[in-house]
């Protein structure tokens, strides 16, 4: 199997093969190609070259719901297959028709709510339903996992192990190992385009694994300095909005010398959090900084002025002016106090540090891969000494080296004293950085933790809105 998209050679003569009964993992760093191929088995992306053959349907879920929002579960479900009576949609046989599928499957969902109105844990079961009542023989899910907690990450797989078990051939597309390796029975790992091993999972490991996706050692984590943190961010009843992210009463505070993380599911008061930090959105209740009050209608320039520094989590359009230079965009927000000839230096020191490719400060931003950008951003969040950094998905999308640096530059930012707010929806990322973590659900802080105290379990159920 080939598919070239311009330049890029997406998938390079790539044979994969799935038996009915079995979970077979695909593997890879971001940009691998794994999408792609997953695409082109269902029929959606055609192969420049090479074939595909299934015994029946294949089914894809996508990583992002392909849902319409605002029709209800069973229309979604039958869009386009609803049974009929005459002219007329049943909608009592389309009910029950979805009904018995959640009954079957073990994936009950009221088949009149409104999608909008779910929770994400439920928007993925219908997405699988709808691909269920195809009655598939071959499943690919596109990293099905991403935004689930991860008591539903079990469930999930408790249900596509069923379906494995009714003899449907299933491959998973994952870049969580654990996943890999406590539910699948074979590994496919890819990297640019090419498949570069394969394995029964009982004869392998994660870290085997780790270092076929990355073509090497992945790079150890800078060491945690012994740091006494001293106060410095101290937020009381903390409420802000930003869009549709709601912050409600947030009462925590941030030491100079720590990493404190908020764990949290997306979309659960995260932005409405940083863009209050960042002065985006003004907040009510009380803050103080580094001594003083920190203003709720303070703009990004006052809070950058008082030495907070803000990676936002859309590098694309919050961070980079994607047609500047690295350069300028390095520089950006530092125009007063850096003088003009000091740029190319500022950003040759950021380029060095982060091993940005390539390294030239002229290249323009937009036409870097997106993990390079990342380290522009975070580089340029760190270069001047900042007193606290809200670091919200510093690693998004980037390759498993490439994070690794950007959270070890974290990790020696704490240790040179700064405060770190490292808001993610990775667990992993947070338990390899957090002094202390702190949960995030619906808006509201339910639960704190020391770096000693991490309960991977009791932190999942309270993200997923349970209780301890
Ligand atoms: N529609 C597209 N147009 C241009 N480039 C694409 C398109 N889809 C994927 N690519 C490129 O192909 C490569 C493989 O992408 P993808 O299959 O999405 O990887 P993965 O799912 O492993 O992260 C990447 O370099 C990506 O940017
Ligand atoms: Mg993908």
């Amino acid at each position: 199997m080939r598919r070239r998209f311009g330049a890029v050679q997406a998938v390079a003569g790539v044979d994969l093969e799935l038996v009915p009964g079995e979970i077979h993992a695909l593997v890879g760093e971001n940009g691998a190609g794994k999408s792609t191929l997953a695409a082109i088995a269902y029929g959606a992306v055609r192969a420049d070259e090479g074939s595909v053959e299934a015994n029946g349907v294949v089914g894809l879920v996508h990583q992002h719901f392909k849902l319409i929002d605002r029709l209800r579960v069973w229309e979604n479900v039958l869009l386009n297959r609803e049974p009929r009576r005459g002219w007329q949609i049943d909608v009592a046989a389309a009910r029950e028709r979805v009904r018995r599928l959640g009954a079957t499957y073990g994936l009950e969902v009221d088949p009149d709510a409104i999608v909008e109105t779910l929770p994400v844990g439920i928007k993925q079961r219908v997405e699988l339903l709808r691909e269920l009542d195809r009655e598939p023989a071959v499943l690919l899910l596109d990293e099905p996992t991403a935004a689930l907690a991860p008591g539903e990450i079990a469930s999930f797989f408790a249900t596509v192990q069923g379906l494995a078990a009714r003899g449907t051939a299933i491959l998973v597309v994952t870049h969580k190992l654990a996943e890999v390796i406590a539910y699948s029975q074979r590994v496919t790992v890819m990297r640019a385009g090419t498949v570069v091993a394969r394995h029964l999972t009982a004869q392998t490991s994660a870290e085997q694994i780790a270092r076929e996706m990355v073509g090497g050692d992945v790079p150890a984590l800078a060491t945690r300095a012994a740091v006494t943190p001293r106060p410095l961010l101290a937020l009381r009843d903390v409420s802000a909005a930003s869009g549709t992210s709601v912050l409600e009463r947030a009462t925590f505070e941030v030491g100079a010398g720590e990493i404190v993380g908020i764990a949290g599911i997306e979309g659960n008061g995260q932005s409405a959090l940083a863009d209050a930090l960042a002065g985006v959105v003004r907040f009510s209740g009380d803050a103080a900084f580094d001594g003083a009050p920190l203003e709720p209608g303070d703009t990004p320039a006052q809070r950058l002025a008082r030495g907070i520094r803000v990676i936002p989590q859309d590098r694309r359009h919050e961070a980079l002016i994607l047609d500047w230079s690295v350069r300028d965009n390095v520089a950006l927000g530092r125009q007063r106090s850096l003088p003009l000839r000091a740029f190319g230096d500022a950003a040759r020191e950021v380029i060095a540090a982060y091993d940005v490719r390539p390294p030239n400060p002229d290249a323009v931003a937009g036409a870097l891969s997106g993990g390079n950008q990342q380290k522009v951003v975070v580089g340029r969040a760190l270069a001047s000494a900042p007193k606290l950094v809200v670091a919200y998905q510093p690693t998004r999308g980037v390759d498993v080296g490439a994070a690794a640096l950007l959270q070890s530059r974290l990790i020696e930012a704490r240790n040179a004293g700064a405060g770190v707010l490292l808001i993610s929806f990775e667990l992993d990322e947070i338990f390899a950085c957090a002094d202390r973590v702190l949960v995030i659900a619906g808006g509201r802080f339910v639960g704190a933790f020391a770096r000693a105290e991490i309960d991977r379990g009791r932190i999942g159920a309270l993200m997923a809105g349970g209780a301890a």
